[in-house]
């Protein structure tokens, strides 16, 4: 299997970060189309969600009248992840597949453990409540896609509003300029694994963008180091 002219004799696990309203859902959808275009197999999965545990999780973490403890919401991201992990992630990197997932424990570091430092969460806590979960399974690239938290705002209010949006999308703009530095705080702490692209332009130059970051690590990286 190849990518980009890069031979993969393995499977690779790469995850999209970002804030809500980055472009993140349509710019995954475009690497895996590109994937598909080169004659790479790989799956496109989701967190929380991506088994049907994790789905049902997943409605009970955004249903806006869903009243939860922070650390419980820790938890339950932590339980579709470790469902998601053991169900369908490592199943698919063991067939040599490349896994492109929307969302993975970076975002609980930077959702609930910078987003939610305020209602006593922790990056700290969030890790150690998640190290079971993932088992060891880090992803050998994660692309963030980074803007600004006023375009993502306006971005979503064109799909319904931040009022009318899920129970995390509710939180507000201090809540993800939290999140926005978070994950540029794990992106300086796991520098070969993490990159960030800018996330402000059309959908083809930010696509662009992260074939670019995914074709470069891959070559930087050499063979995955997480397994
Ligand atoms: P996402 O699927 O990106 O939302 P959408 O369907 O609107 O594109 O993610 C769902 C929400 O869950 C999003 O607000 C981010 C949040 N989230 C966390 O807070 N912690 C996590 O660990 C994950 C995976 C997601």
């Amino acid at each position: 299997m190849s990518l980009g002219g890069i031979i993969l004799d393995k499977g690779w696990f790469i995850t999209i970060e970002g804030i809500d309203g980055c472009g993140k859902t349509t710019q995954t959808e475009r690497l895996c189309d590109r994937l598909l275009h080169q004659g790479v197999a790989h799956i496109r999965t989701r967190e929380p969600g991506g088994t049907p545990i994790g789905d049902a999780i997943r409605a009970l973490l955004l249903d806006p009248a869903s009243e939860m403890t922070p650390a419980a919401e820790v938890y339950l991201y932590a339980a579709s992840r470790a469902e998601h992990v053991r169900t369908v992630i490592r199943p698919a990197l063991a067939q040599g597949l490349v896994v492109v997932c929307d969302r993975y424990v970076d975002a609980s570091v930077a959702y609930q453990g910078y987003g939610m430092a305020p209602q006593g969460m922790s990056p700290e806590f969030v890790r150690e409540v998640n190290g079971p979960a993932i088992d060891g399974l880090l992803p050998d690239l994660t692309v963030i896609i980074d803007i600004p938290v006023a375009l993502a705002e306006a971005r979503l209010a064109t799909r319904g509003g931040a009022a009318r949006g899920d129970r995390i999308e509710r939180r507000g703009a201090a809540f993800f300029e939290r999140v926005r530095h978070g994950l540029q705080d794990v992106r300086a702490a796991f520098p070969r694994r993490v990159t960030s692209v800018d996330g402000v332009g059309t959908a083809e130059d930010v696509a662009e963008r992260v074939w670019k970051a995914v074709a470069h690590l891959i070559q930087r990286a050499g063979n995955p180091p997480c397994r």
